[in-house]
Formats: structure tokens, sequence, C-alpha cells
């Protein structure tokens, strides 16, 4: 402890243990111990020899406080101003950037402002807090409320009003962003269980490569689909949607060929699949993730998030994992020019339960 070494001015080594005359555990001074040097002298601070200073600092801990609160406000606006509903990748790296950028001066100009105000403006000196028990008797009641008195006469939180009350008011701000994001978790204007429960997929959509973004690739033919081969995939027409990425999160698929031997369907599904060819889901029933780790010798789907797995060999059913549901499966056929093309939807909704899913 720092009492014992000030008071006898050397440091304290611990006897080496099993050492002859002296009980093992117990401190002795060692003669060659480096010395406690002891604090440094104390040096005042330019806003203590000042009254300028000091008040140039206050204005700067206030600035920074107001500054906190434009940056949560400016945070608010650029949601309102640089709407995602357009689904354009541009509009959502605009938008995600301005409430960013919105953010982070609210929580650096808050941070940076409490470090300023207790470097430059809270007391500064040096004390020692003594260790002693803790009893929630009356004169230790009275002894803490004497400290927050002192605290607050200290760091002058009542008497420097501006400083309080940007604070407070930096504080109070600095939520709103994120209370504003909980706008998009479902649109205003229409049924978010129709949306959840429908997919761009309909009868005659050809299945195109996804070639990432809102980008769409080619068709694939049934012929382009070998043993063992795996394709991402989008409805071709998905850059006619509205909300190009939210509908290719719920409609994007993949596509893989097994040798027909290995597949196991259920009467009713028999017609879903082509030659061995089948299409499933590409989100996760568990919690939405992409399943995209194919082990094609053991004909398994991993999703990297918790380990959930499917055997694309028996209807994508779970094999281990927290997920309870197999992925549903897009039923497909081919059209007369030989590309592969949706039956219909999906047969049930893609994705995690939510409320009004019946299974
Ligand atoms: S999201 Fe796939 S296992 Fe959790």
């Amino acid at each position: 402890m720092a009492e014992e070494a000030n008071t006898s001015g050397n440091a304290l080594a611990p006897q080496a243990h099993g050492s002859e005359g002296a009980a093992v555990g117990t401190a002795v001074i060692a003669s060659d111990a480096v010395q406690n040097p002891g604090l440094p002298p104390h040096r005042q601070r330019v806003t203590d020899l000042d009254p300028q200073k000091d008040k140039r600092a206050e204005r700067t801990v206030y600035t920074l406080f107001y500054l906190s609160v434009a940056g949560s406000l400016g945070a608010v606006l650029a949601y309102m101003f640089f709407p995602i509903e357009t689904g354009e990748l541009s509009a959502i790296r605009t938008h995600t950037m301005f409430v960013g950028i919105g953010m982070t001066l609210a929580l650096l100009a808050v941070g940076i402002g409490a470090v300023h105000w207790g470097k430059a403006l809270m007391a500064d000196h040096e004390s020692i807090d003594e260790r002693h028990p803790v009893a929630s008797d009356e004169p230790t009641r009275e002894a803490s409320a004497e400290i927050f008195q002192l605290a607050d006469k200290e760091s002058g939180f009542s008497r420097r009003t501006l400083v309080r009350n940007s604070l407070i008011g930096a504080l109070i701000a600095f939520p709103l962003p994120g209370i504003t994001l909980l706008r998009s978790l479902a649109p205003l204007d229409q049924d978010p269980v129709t949306l959840l429960k429908h997919t761009m997929w309909e009868k005659g959509t050809r299945l195109a490569r996804d070639t990432g973004g809102a980008t769409v690739g080619g068709a694939i033919k049934a012929a382009d689909v070998t043993i063992g081969s795996v394709f991402h995939v989008v409805p071709e027409n998905l850059g006619e949607a509205t909300d190009v990425l939210n509908e290719k999160a719920k409609a994007i698929v993949l596509l893989m060929r097994l040798d027909e031997a290995d597949l196991k369907e259920s009467e009713d599904r028999k017609s879903w699949s082509y030659h061995g060819i089948v299409a499933y889901s590409k989100v996760c029933t568990h919690v939405g993730c992409p399943v995209a780790l194919n082990e094609q010798h053991t004909h398994h789907l991993l999703c990297p998030c918790h380990q959930s797995q499917f055997d694309v060999s028996d209807e994508a059913k779970v094999i281990f994992g927290p997920a309870k549901r197999p992925l549903p499966q897009l039923p497909i056929m081919v059209d007369e020019e030989g590309y592969l093309v949706a039956q219909s939807d999906f047969h049930e909704p893609v994705g995690p339960s939510f409320w009004e899913r019946l299974k």
C-alpha cells in the first residue's frame, strides 16, 4: 500500500520462500530495493492561474457539449433527408454515411467535452483516499452527503450552469438517433406480414445468377448445372423491384445439383426438382443469416452464424444446430428454352419465425 511505502521510505520486498529463520509470506525491507520516489511536485494548471483561461476552457467544454447536441440532431435530420426507402445502393450509402457522421460527432464531442471538463476545470489536487470500513450509520451518510456537496462545489456542476445544461442536453439528445432508426423496422404504408410471407418468385420467373449488390447476372440453363455445382440465385426480374435489396434478401436462393439417387423426396415434392437440381432459400430459418457453406460430399449446408446444418439431399431438414425448421424449397422446372424457372413462390415464408407465421 502507498501508506506503507511512504512511512518507511523504502519499497517492500517479500521474503524468499523457504528462507532460513523467516516466516514464509512475511515482508521485510530489502536494503537494495528501489526507493519510493514519492509524488512529483504539484504543478498548477493554467486554468488555476489565469481566470481568462479558465473561462476559455469553460467555453470549450460547453461548445463541445452543444456540438454533441448538433451531431445527434444532425443524425436525425440525415435520417429524414436521405431516405433509404428507394432501395438504391447509393441512397443507402449516403444515408448510412451522414447518420454515422452525426452519431460519431455526438459521441466524440460529449466524450472530449467531459474529459476536458475534468482535466481543465475540476479541482486539481492530490488526495489520499483512506480505507475505512463500509457502514451505513448516520455519520457515514452525512459524510457521503458532504462529499457530494464538495464534488458539486469543486466541479462547478451547479455554478457553471451553461456547462451543466449543455451536458444534460447532450445526454438527452444522444439516444434520439437510435430511437429514430427504429422507424426502419417496418414500412408504414404496407402490411409487414404480407411482405414477410411473399417473395418475387412466381410461376415462370427465370433463375438468374446473383452477381452481388443489386445487379443480376444471366439466366441459368439446366444444362449449366453440373453435379456438385452450387449457384447463388435471384429472380431474373429483380431489377424491376421498387425495393431491390429487400426483395433480394427474401428471394435469394441456393441452387445445386445432386445425383438423383441421393435425393430423398416426399411424394408431394417429387415434381419440385429437375433431374437432381434443387433450389432452397438461402435465408437461415434460425435468425436469417445467409446459409452458404456447402459440403458437397455430405450434402450438408452450414450456416456460419450459429452452425445450423441442413441436409439438402433430404428436403433441407435440420440435422444440427439451433434452427428449428428446414430451409423452404423453391419448386422449379425448365421452360421451353431450357432455362430453369420457378413453378411458384415458396410454399411457406422464408427466414426466421415471426409473430404470424403458422409453422
Ligand atoms: S442464423 Fe443460422 S444458425 Fe443462427
